[in-house]
């Protein structure tokens, strides 16, 4: 007998995390998949970065830190804020948490009241979704399609405001698009919110550094709205550290409190290790971030190439993070062996039970005519990978 709560039951596992999860079944059968599915650099953590851990260890960083994270990383964030944003923060400002996942969570978990409204463009990253529900809130999606390179307008955003908005969402550069806002429209929104000071904006930039048009724009650099934004950040993508778990914020005073006191009753401060490892990656050489992010781009390039060559796809180049969000709808409603494909979630199965090939249906992301696949992976793997996905969408019927 399941006895779990109605706020579990709520909530959708991650779609994300199941293809992964499906895709190294086929593998652990003998079958060649080739997984696009995963968000994560397939980079190694930088030799200086490790080697900071290391000697966390031996110089015994072994007892509890202060629930925001030490000191000397919240001055690290601090000061890649204003060397790299040009924004100013003080460290009590910062929290650092298990992950940029904990930290979105943990501002949602201090902020709303059931019944609460939380605006959120979608496409959106699936967590978001499933975290405002597990704070008891609303959901209000305001939808940006391919046509309009899958980001929001200021009129939408403002239509979708009602008394009840409590938070707006914003991910630039965006995981599933790719895509990255402009300063120009993220002043249009900017302008929109500044008319309703009630609505906390939390600006997930977790993918900044991975950019392909230049300079990440922050909405937090626009006065108006300023003291009501909240930066989620974080080592997982930047520094290919997602498996130590280091994400932070910068907030207002009230909200780093409150999430301060949230996280001292239930996670305390990230590992400690983590912690030292993430304040060498900030205060040392950034060239290997550079190395990365040329290496996506060249990637980027190369499967837009192959995509754009896949009939029936709608290829729109992404400008950051590393993703391709193609819609796919020309492919839905079609069959193979007289099983019809319903939505890109069964498009997504199909392709990896018969193309061997993992991706992720745009279902989970609010996007159903579209399909994400990661380019994180080598030239090799995405060469192949796409002639897999070209030769299975030719014999759909
Ligand atoms: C948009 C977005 N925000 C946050 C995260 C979480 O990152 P972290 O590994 O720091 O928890 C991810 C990870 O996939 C993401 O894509």
């Amino acid at each position: 007998m399941s006895q779990v709560s109605e706020r579990l039951a709520a909530l959708s596992p991650s779609e994300t995390l199941a293809m992964s999860q499906k895709s190294n079944e086929l593998k652990a059968q003998g079958i060649d998949v080739i997984n696009l599915s995963v968000g994560e650099p397939d980079f190694f953590t930088p030799d200086f970065i490790k080697e900071a851990a290391k000697k966390a260890i031996d110089d015994n960083f072994s007892f509890y830190a202060p629930v925001p994270g030490f000191l000397p990383l919240r001055n690290a964030i601090v000061s890649k804020l204003k060397k790299e944003n040009n924004l100013d923060y003080k460290p009590e400002q910062i929290v650092c948490s298990n992950g940029a996942k904990q930290a979105v969570c943990n501002v949602l978990l201090c902020i709303i009241n059931p019944g609460d409204e939380v605006i959120v463009p979608a496409p959106y990253w699936v967590s978001y979704v499933e975290m405002v529900k597990l704070a008891e809130g609303r959901n209000v999606i305001v939808s940006a399609d391919i046509e309009q390179d899958f980001k929001i307008t200021p009129a939408q955003l403002e239509a979708a405001v009602t008394p009840r908005t409590k938070a707006f969402i914003l991910c630039s550069p965006s995981n599933p698009t790719g895509s990255v806002y402009s300063k120009e429209e993220l002043k249009g929104l900017a302008d929109v919110l500044a008319r309703y000071p009630d609505i906390i904006i939390i600006a997930d930039e977790i993918y900044e550094h991975i950019n392909y048009i230049g300079k990440h724009e922050s909405i937090a650099q626009f006065e108006n709205i300023r003291e009501r934004v909240v930066i989620v950040n974080g080592v997982s993508k930047a520094y290919a550290m997602t498996g130590w778990r280091l994400g932070w914020i910068a907030a207002p005073q009230w909200i780093a409190s409150a999430c301060n006191k949230l996280q001292g009753q239930y996670t305390s401060s990230p590992g400690n290790i983590a912690q030292k490892a993430a304040e060498a990656a900030y205060l040392g050489p950034q060239d290997c971030v550079e190395t990365m992010r040329q290496a996506f781009e060249r990637r980027r390039n190369l499967i837009v190439q192959l995509a754009s060559d896949i009939p029936g796809l709608k290829v729109r180049q992404p400008k950051g993070a590393f993703y391709l969000f193609p819609d796919c709808s020309y492919y839905i409603g079609k069959s193979f062996n007289g099983n019809k494909i319903n939505n890109s979630a069964d498009l997504a199965m199909y392709l990896l039970e018969e193309g061997h090939v993992a991706a992720v249906g745009g279902l989970a992301f609010g996007a159903p005519n579209c399909i994400r696949f990661s380019y994180a992976t080598s030239d090799e793997n995405l060469i192949e990978a796409m002639a897999r996905v070209k030769k299975a969408l030719s014999v759909l019927q």
